[in-house]
């Protein structure tokens, strides 16, 4: 089983889906952008081989050098789990004859109109949206659908440029702040709490499923540099709160035709109960959600994800015996981290159901909140009752504080 994976090293997390495949067996061709010399040893130990590409979103060239490395080789598989390279993969797949989701398949999950379109046409709920390019076209389209509205970039991520905006008085000084942006999507703004829902499928058939919420809704949390986001997963996939987001993001898989390998989708439970779809990922999600799942049922999805796309099973357990919260970190001032206050009392309150502290050190400098959301470090608490994980979660987010200077 010799499986070639785009950048082993890049970001961090993709060296434990690295060290997955290699667990389960497989001889892992890394393709990567970073100089070998620069990889971790750990990293080096799990690969077989490697080839460092000058320019890894140049598909074409990345292509050609791949073709000319392999010689007669021909990858049993050829796998990626960051979102800019899926396309990549599955051009790769159909260069070299290797079987996996094709680059129609990867599209739908990649091209935000195209994936409604597929996801609407089966008869689930999206949020009515459209294309806008003129400022014309998006005050038509907002007073076809009404206020409060989104307004975000087609192709976007991050929740850059993305807006929600309150009545008519306020859409031209949005339309004002993404002049760059060339074309938009004009949304009815879904009024709910926001959710995931994440899968191992094999032949698109789920065999591991997970559900996830923010607190508080990812846009909220993204424009706001005072809160400490908290992503908490949930216990029971039954529960009447859940349970119709796990159907509409079953019936969405069937709807894109997935296959095999990670899944990460977003949905809105509105107040009426009523799950509505937000957007779905062919890949692994990312702000550490996999570290997340694994403390939900002690288990390791970055190897099962392997074993999953190399031996087409899954040997993670059904059993969810913890909720586990992860909360985000941000600090107050600039520069570099200070000080840290309200940590050891905390340690104290809660020190059997904290599994993780991974806050920056003193003297780190502050990262960069609008651009990673794993602001300046993380704790990651669990507990077996949902509603004590998430009271301790809330906690740390107020009572712990970084300074920097
Ligand atoms: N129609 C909508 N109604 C309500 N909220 C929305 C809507 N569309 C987007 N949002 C909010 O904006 C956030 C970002 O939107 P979306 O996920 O579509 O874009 P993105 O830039 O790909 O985000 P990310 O990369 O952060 O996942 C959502 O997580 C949600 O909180
Ligand atoms: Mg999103």
């Amino acid at each position: 089983m010799d499986v070639l994976f785009l950048s082993p090293a890049y970001p961090p997390e993709m060296a434990a889906f690295t060290r997955g495949l290699a667990e389960v067996g497989a001889r892992v061709l890394g393709v990567g952008d970073s100089l070998p010399e620069a990889l971790p040893p750990a990293l080096r130990g799990h690969l077989a081989d490697y080839l460092h590409v000058p320019r890894i979103m140049d598909e074409a060239d990345v292509i050609r050098r791949v073709g000319g490395w392999l010689g007669g080789r021909r990858p049993t598989r050829i796998e990626t789990n960051w979102e800019p390279l899926t396309v990549l993969a599955a051009r790769m797949r159909a260069a070299f004859g290797v079987p996996g989701l094709t680059e129609d398949v990867v599209i739908g999950f990649r091209d935000k109109p195209l994936m409604r379109e597929r996801v609407e046409a089966a008869g689930l709920r999206v949020p009515r949206s459209e294309r806008a390019r003129t400022r014309g076209e998006a005050w038509a389209a907002a007073q076809r659908i009404g206020f409060p509205l989104i307004v975000k970039p087609v192709a976007g991520a991050g929740s850059a440029d993305t807006f929600r905006v309150e009545g008519p008085g306020g859409l031209d000084a949005v339309l004002d702040q993404i002049r760059h942006v060339p074309e938009v999507s004009v949304e009815e703004f879904i009024e709910g709490d926001e959710y995931t829902y994440e899968t191992l499928c094999v032949d698109g058939r789920p065999v591991y499923e997970s559900v996830c919420q923010y607190f508080p809704n990812a846009l909220v949390a993204r424009q706001n540099e005072w809160i400490s986001p908290i992503i908490q997963s949930l216990r029971d996939l039954d529960d009447e709160r859940v349970a119709p987001g796990v159907a509409l993001g079953r019936s969405v898989l069937g709807a894109l035709g997935m296959g095999t390998g990670f899944t990460h989708m977003e949905w809105f439970r509105k107040p009426n109960g009523e799950a509505v779809f937000g957007e779905i990922a062919c890949r692994a999600p990312g702000a550490n959600m996999v570290d997340l799942m694994n403390y939900t049922s002690d288990v390791d999805l970055f190897r099962e994800w392997a074993r999953v796309v190399c031996w087409g099973r899954c040997e993670a357990p059904a059993a969810r015996p913890f909720s586990a919260a992860i909360v985000f970190k941000r600090a107050e001032g600039q520069g570099r981290i200070a000080h840290v206050e309200g940590l050891d009392a905390f340690r104290r309150r809660h020190r059997g159901a904290i599994v993780r502290e991974e806050l920056l050190p003193v003297g780190a400098p502050r990262r960069d909140w609008k651009q990673t959301f794993l602001s300046d470090g993380n704790l990651v608490v669990r507990h077996a009752d949902g509603g004590e994980a998430l009271r301790i979660a809330m906690d740390a987010a107020s009572s712990i504080h970084l300074y920097a200077r």
